[in-house]
C-alpha cells in the first residue's frame, strides 16, 4: 500500500461524478471548482481513517467524496463572504460567472454532498448523517462568527478558538470519525478521531492565517493580505492587538478603523507591525501545540501501526504546507 492509492481512488471518483448537466450554469461551476485539485485533505483523512479498521476501505470513497463536495460548497460561499478573487490560483465562481450563480450552484452541492453521503451501509447511515448535519450546521455558526468578528475589535483568543473550531475543525473531525464508522471502529475510537481531527484542523487554520500574511502568492493559490484587508480577526491580528504599545498600537489601530485605505499599503504596513511585535513566531508555536494536542489523540487509537503511519505522515505534512 503507497498513500498514492487513496487519491487515485478518489480521483477515479471524482471523474466519474457528473453532478448534474441542464441548466449549465448551475452545475458547470461545480465541476470548474472541483477540477482546480486542492490538498484533498478531507477526503483522504477520511479514506484513510477507514483503512485503519478495514481492508475494504473502497466503500468510504463516495462518503469521501461527500465531504470534499462539502469543503468544496463552503468554499464557493466562503469567496463570496470575503470578497475573495482567487482561489486554488484560479479566479473564484462568483468572479467568474456572478454572485446569483455562486449562491445557487454551492447550494446545489450541499444536497449533492447528502446524496453521495446516503451511499454509507445502512446501519452506519443515520449516525453517519446525523453527525454530518449537526457538522454542517456548526460549519455555518463558525463562518457567521467569523463575519460579526469583522465589524468587532474586542474579540478575544478564546473567541476566535471557538470560531475557526466550528468554521474549520469540526469538519476535519467529522471526516477521520467518518472513516472511522465506515471502517466498523468503536464509538470510543471514533471520538478519538474526531478528536485529533478537531486539534488537528485548528492548527491548520492557524497555518491558514499564517499562509494569508506570510504565503507565498505562488504558491499559496489565493490573494495573500486578504484578511488584513479584510479586516479579519486572525489569530495574528488579535495577538498583535494585544502585544502592541505606544506609537505601535496606535498605528495599528490607524489602519484597522480607517475607511480609505490602499490595500498594498495597508497588508504592507500591518505585516512590518506583524514583524516587529515576532507574531509569525508566535502563531507557528501555537500552531505546533494544537498538532502535538492531535497527534496525542490518535496516539489513543488502537490500530495497525504501519496503517496508523500512514495517516500521522499525512498529517505531519499538513504542518509544512504552503497552499
Ligand atoms: C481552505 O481549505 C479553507 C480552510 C479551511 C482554511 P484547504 O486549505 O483544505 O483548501 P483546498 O481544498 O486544499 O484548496
Ligand atoms: C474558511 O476560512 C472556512 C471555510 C471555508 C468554512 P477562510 O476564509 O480563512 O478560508 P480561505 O482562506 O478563504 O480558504
Ligand atoms: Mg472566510
Ligand atoms: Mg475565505
Ligand atoms: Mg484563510
Amino acid at each position: 500500500m503507497s498513500p498514492a492509492i487513496f487519491i487515485d481512488a478518489l480521483q477515479n471518483e471524482l471523474q466519474r461524478t457528473p453532478y448534474g448537466q441542464y441548466p449549465p450554469e448551475l452545475y458547470d461551476p461545480i465541476r470548474y471548482i472541483m477540477s482546480l485539485g486542492g490538498k484533498r485533505m478531507r477526503p483522504l483523512l477520511t479514506l484513510m481513517a477507514a483503512y485503519l479498521f478495514t481492508d475494504d476501505w473502497k466503500k468510504a470513497i463516495r462518503p469521501a467524496l461527500a465531504v470534499e463536495v462539502f469543503h468544496n460548497f463552503t468554499l464557493m460561499h466562503d469567496d463570496i463572504m470575503d470578497q475573495a478573487p482567487l482561489r486554488r490560483g484560479q479566479p473564484t465562481v462568483h468572479e467568474k460567472w456572478n454572485h446569483n450563480i455562486a449562491i445557487l450552484s454551492g447550494d446545489v452541492m450541499l444536497v449533492k454532498a447528502h446524496e453521495l453521503l446516503l451511499d454509507v451501509e445502512a446501519d452506519k447511515l443515520k449516525p453517519a448523517m446525523t453527525r454530518f448535519t449537526r457538522t454542517a450546521a456548526e460549519v455555518c455558526e463558525g463562518q457567521q462568527m467569523d463575519m460579526n468578528f469583522e465589524k468587532r475589535w474586542d474579540v478575544t483568543e478564546a473567541e476566535y478558538i471557538d470560531m475557526i473550531r466550528l468554521k474549520t475543525s469540526v469538519l476535519l473531525g467529522y471526516a477521520l470519525e467518518l472513516g472511522g464508522l465506515i471502517g466498523g471502529a468503536d464509538d470510543e475510537t471514533n471520538a478519538h478521531l474526531y478528536a485529533g481531527g478537531v486539534n488537528i484542523g485548528i492548527g491548520f487554520q492557524l497555518k491558514d492565517d499564517l499562509l494569508d500574511v506570510y504565503g507565498d502568492p505562488a504558491k499559496f493559490g489565493k490573494q495573500v493580505g486578504g484578511d488584513i484587508i479584510a479586516n479579519k480577526k486572525t489569530f495574528l491580528l488579535i495577538e498583535a492587538l494585544e502585544q502592541a504599545t505606544g506609537s505601535v498600537k496606535d498605528e495599528l489601530i490607524g489602519w484597522l478603523t480607517h475607511p480609505d485605505f490602499d490595500k498594498a499599503e495597508k497588508v504592507r504596513a500591518i505585516t512590518t507591525i506583524y514583524d516587529q511585535l515576532g507574531i509569525r513566531q508566535i502563531t507557528e508555536a501555537r500552531i505546533n501545540s494544537y498538532f502535538a494536542q492531535g497527534f496525542a489523540n490518535f496516539e489513543q487509537i488502537n490500530a495497525d501501526p504501519a496503517r496508523k503511519a500512514f495517516l500521522l505522515q499525512f498529517t505531519r505534512q499538513l504542518i509544512e504546507r504552503e497552499s
